[in-house]
């Protein structure tokens, strides 16, 4: 690769991201945030061997495998199930993310969500604006309280470990849930404390799934897992759209088996199970975790720093598939 090799961006980003590369690239970029069929997409692709890709961009075998001249696909999320990597490591194409940037922000937005669902933030908005307030009354508007809980932590990487900091500050009680148990020094740090996933779903007050989408987390979440929940749990799903079984959440929110629900993520997003939509017990947003102007606009620098350390400089920052260096 050379300072000649072009460079698509896939959706629109912070003008400084365009700036930066054009510094070093020939960059084709779509600021008018056009939603490109797989054909145009594709037709794009094949005029460059980098891509600065979006998480909604599906980079499936199927598109990839017609674009033999792609060397770089830097994506601006820390999430790239979007991403086929194993066709990517065997075609010697490397794949970035963009971590560590978002996870603050991430870690805020879980909280926001345990507390607007246990203090129904959005019925008491309505209520007011609705004018349906006449008198104060005892037992008016009743949430559920949030400190002191238990914390059920599915995924406890960088992210999970930034809403167990926060937590502590509320007295909440950890649990956690991932594949390797970490060592003492950690859970001690942040006092959490390992337990398996149906143990987690069993005695937790709140849970957050914060796992990245793969096949071995795809319903990770479903009609099981959220039978063992208490009917006063509160789940929220800010991982990706998938670990949650959406219809068994819905069918759990509906019969109130639990007491409601936080949902940034869905399955085929945006066009989302409609079920949803007749519920009052979820506070629903649209893929928004990281979603606050320096976050976004960090996220959107990362993912083009991540091109020009890795094609310019050599220095593989970032590198999801490191398989492919050998
Ligand atoms: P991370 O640091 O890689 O942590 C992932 C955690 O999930 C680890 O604890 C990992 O532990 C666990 N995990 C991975 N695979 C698992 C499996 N099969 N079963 C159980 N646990 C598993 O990732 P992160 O930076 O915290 O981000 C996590 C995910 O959050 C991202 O991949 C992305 O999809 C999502 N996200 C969403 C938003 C949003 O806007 N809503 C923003 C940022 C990130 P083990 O490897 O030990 O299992
Ligand atoms: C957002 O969802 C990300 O993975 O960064």
């Amino acid at each position: 690769m050379s300072s000649l090799s072009s460079v698509f961006i896939t959706r629109e980003v912070f003008e400084e991201s365009i700036e930066l590369l054009k510094k070093n690239f020939k960059v084709i970029s779509n600021q008018n945030d056009i939603l490109f069929n797989n054909f145009q997409l594709l037709e794009n692709l094949k005029k460059v061997n980098i891509v600065q890709s979006s998480g909604s961009d599906m980079l499936d075998e199927k598109i990839l495998s017609k674009c033999p001249q792609l060397n770089v696909i830097s994506n601006t999320a820390v999430g790239y199930n979007n991403i086929d990597i194993d066709f990517c490591t065997k075609n010697k194409i490397m794949v970035f993310n963009t971590p560590n940037v978002l996870d603050d922000t991430v870690a805020d937005f879980a909280i926001l969500q345990m507390l607007s669902v246990a203090r129904g933030t959005l019925s008491n908005d309505k209520y007011v604006k609705e004018n349906k307030w006449k008198k104060v009354f005892l037992k008016q508007q009743m949430g559920i309280d949030f400190h002191n809980k238990k914390l059920g932590l599915i995924g406890f990487g960088r992210i999970g470990k930034k809403i167990a900091k926060r937590a502590k500050a509320f007295d909440l009680h950890i649990n956690y849930y991932c594949r390797n148990q970490e060592k003492s020094k950690i859970e001690n740090q942040y006092g959490a404390h390992y337990s398996d996933l149906n143990n987690l779903c069993k005695n937790s007050d709140f849970i957050v799934v914060i796992v990245p989408y793969s096949k071995e987390t795809h319903h990770l979440i479903s009609y099981d897992q959220i039978s063992l929940m208490k009917k006063n749990s509160i789940i929220v799903n800010i991982a990706r759209g998938g670990v949650i079984n959406d219809e068994a959440l819905i069918q759990a929110l509906k019969k109130k088996k639990i007491y409601g629900a936080g949902i940034d993520v869905f399955e085929n997003e945006p066009k989302i199970n409609e079920g949803f939509y007749e519920l009052d017990n979820v506070v629903l947003s649209p893929h928004v975790g990281s979603g606050t102007y320096d976050t976004r606009k960090a996220m959107s620098l990362k993912a083009s720093e991540n091109i020009i350390s890795a094609v310019i400089h050599k220095n593989f920052i970032n590198l999801v598939n490191k398989e492919v260096l050998n």
